[in-house]
């Protein structure tokens, strides 16, 4: 991949969630839950132009992957698949060990890039405890996770 066509994904400051909450309702996704000390939102985008969102809710070694958004005049091209592994490079260098998610829209998706169904039940409960798990949309969504490799400078010696 030529060097303008890399993904390139920058955290979203705190305050400038606007336009992540407008996009993130377009896709009926949940949006109005952004603000918290475990939050975090990045911005994807390819030669300075934006292609989506996407999030995590920390919980120790455990995140929850949430808002997974591609513009819709820039699906179809990988760039999703390229966001969410960015996603799980920057989850792994900062030490986090599995990524859970909640989708009712694209189980498929997340299935092609290793994450595996998994009973609710075993959510940590960090994690358990955000909205999104008690919102009304996602009581029938399939929960998903996946392992992290773990990098050989996060090893014990
Ligand atoms: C889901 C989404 C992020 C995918 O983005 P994208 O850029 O179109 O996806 P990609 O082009 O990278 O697709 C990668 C692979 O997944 C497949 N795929 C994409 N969307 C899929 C879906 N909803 N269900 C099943 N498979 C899907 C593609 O066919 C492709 O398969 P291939 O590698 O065999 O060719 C995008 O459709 C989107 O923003 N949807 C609305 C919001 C949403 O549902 N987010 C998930 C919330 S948890």
């Amino acid at each position: 991949m030529a060097d303008t066509d890399t993904l390139i994904l920058e955290p979203l400051p705190a305050d400038d969630l606007e336009e992540l909450a407008v996009t993130l309702r377009e896709a009926d996704l949940p949006h109005q839950d952004l603000v918290g000390p475990a939050k975090r939102f990045f911005c994807a985008s390819i030669a300075g132009e934006i292609v989506g969102y996407v999030g995590l809710e920390i919980g120790g070694a455990d995140a929850l992957l949430r808002s997974a958004v591609i513009f819709i005049r820039s699906r179809h091209r990988g760039h999703g698949r390229s966001m969410i592994e960015r996603l799980l490079a920057v989850a792994s260098e900062s030490g986090i060990e599995r990524v859970w998610l909640l989708t009712s829209s694209a189980p498929g998706f997340f299935a092609k890039l290793g994450f595996a169904d998994v009973n609710r039940a075993t959510v940590p409960s960090a994690l358990a405890a955000s909205d999104e798990f008690s919102l009304p949309a996602c009581a029938s969504a399939v929960c998903m996770v996946r392992e992290l490799a773990t990098t050989p400078s996060a090893t014990p010696a």
